[in-house]
């Protein structure tokens, strides 16, 4: 049993922070096309900030198992380009009109000038990862990168349906937490990982990527969009069920079923409120299901790292499925 306690928030800040500047480096040089446009809205991308949790994971376990060489800096600036470009693509789709507090990109440049920037961003990325010269690496790029539009694309099929929770759970493991995965992967396959270690690793990457899309699914029932910086209520607005929906839906009143399919029936609040939807999940304990399955899997996370030996980036690594599940944006 470990006695390694979990770090703070500074501390895992101080320990990734000169390599999270040098990714910043990498992702301003890689924002440049010799087309103006695709310049622009890549670097008010880059501009507006984001968490930046992937490449953190991918720094984290490559320095786990003892690597620190300038690859992880840029893979590091690859993931979070994928990620960035799923973001320009689903504010598209989603219709979304802010994103990280500021108006999304579609919003100032519209959607035909996003689809084809986040086109691009996809290209760059892999660019960027075939200077690794590795078909590893590149394998992992492309089923990742075909597993995310799996993802939005399953998502739109089932929009207005209340699915399963194995619905769901497929749904999120392929547009959220596989590329949390294949992050963690990628920093072991950089230290020459032995297969245990890789597996470990990237079964927390797995547990992580699924906790943080359930928060991220509350937190869009739960949350205003002033702290969130992205609109709120949305999911079903546009149709999507997420798990505290889904929890609601199976265990609520015939009463409550029908209401709830009426709201992704007509895709808005017309005809019901949000407080109404508010109230059934409140007196269905709904909300509190969901953050006990983000729970759960934030456990999973910690457990997959049992025997990885203790050092400063495993405490690091305890620490995000905490930060995960208790953040608020
Ligand atoms: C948003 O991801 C998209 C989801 C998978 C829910 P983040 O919340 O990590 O976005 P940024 O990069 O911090 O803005
Ligand atoms: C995001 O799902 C998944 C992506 C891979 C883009 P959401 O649609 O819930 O993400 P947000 O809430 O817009 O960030
Ligand atoms: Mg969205
Ligand atoms: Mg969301």
């Amino acid at each position: 049993m470990s006695t390694l306690t979990i770090a703070t928030a500074r501390e895992v800040f101080d320990l990734l922070r000169e390599d999270l500047v040098a990714i910043e480096q990498e992702l301003g040089r890689d924002a440049a096309s010799s087309v103006s446009t695709i310049t622009e809205i890549a670097e008010y991308l880059r501009e507006g900030g984001g968490k930046r949790l992937r490449p953190s994971l991918l720094l984290l376990s490559a320095h786990q198992l003892g690597y620190f060489g300038y690859s992880a800096i840029r893979l590091g600036a690859v993931v979070e380009m994928v990620h960035t470009a799923t973001l320009v693509h689903d504010d598209i789709i989603d219709g979304a009109n802010t994103r990280r507090g500021r108006p999304s990109a579609n919003t100032t440049w519209g959607n035909e000038k996003c689809v084809l920037a986040g086109d691009w961003l996809y290209m760059q990325a892999f660019r960027v990862a075939l200077e690794e010269k590795s078909l590893r690496i590149l394998e992992q790029i492309v089923g990742l990168t075909q597993q995310m539009v799996e993802g939005e694309l399953l998502q739109i099929q089932k929009l207005g349906r209340p699915v399963s929770e194995a619905e769901y759970y497929d749904l999120i493991f392929r547009k959220t937490a596989c590329l949390f995965s294949v992050s963690m992967r990628m920093g072991s396959v950089l230290a020459g990982a032995s297969e245990s270690e890789e597996t470990s690793l990237a079964a927390y990457g797995r547990a992580v990527g699924l906790a943080f899309q359930i928060v991220d699914d509350v937190l869009d029932l739960t949350a205003t969009e002033e702290v969130l910086g992205k609109p709120v209520a949305s999911d079903l607005r546009e149709g999507k069920a997420t798990l505290a929906v889904i929890h609601a839906f199976d265990h609520g009143t015939a009463v409550d079923r029908k209401t709830i399919q009426r709201v992704l029936d007509d895709r808005s609040f017309e005809n019901v409120s949000r407080q109404q939807i508010q109230e059934i999940l409140v007196r269905n304990g709904s909300v509190e299901y969901a953050m006990a399955a983000a729970d759960r899997y934030a456990g999973q996370s910690r457990q997959a790292l049992a025997l990885l030996p203790d050092s400063e980036f495993k405490r690091a690594l305890l620490w995000v499925p905490e930060f995960v599940v208790a953040r608020d944006k």
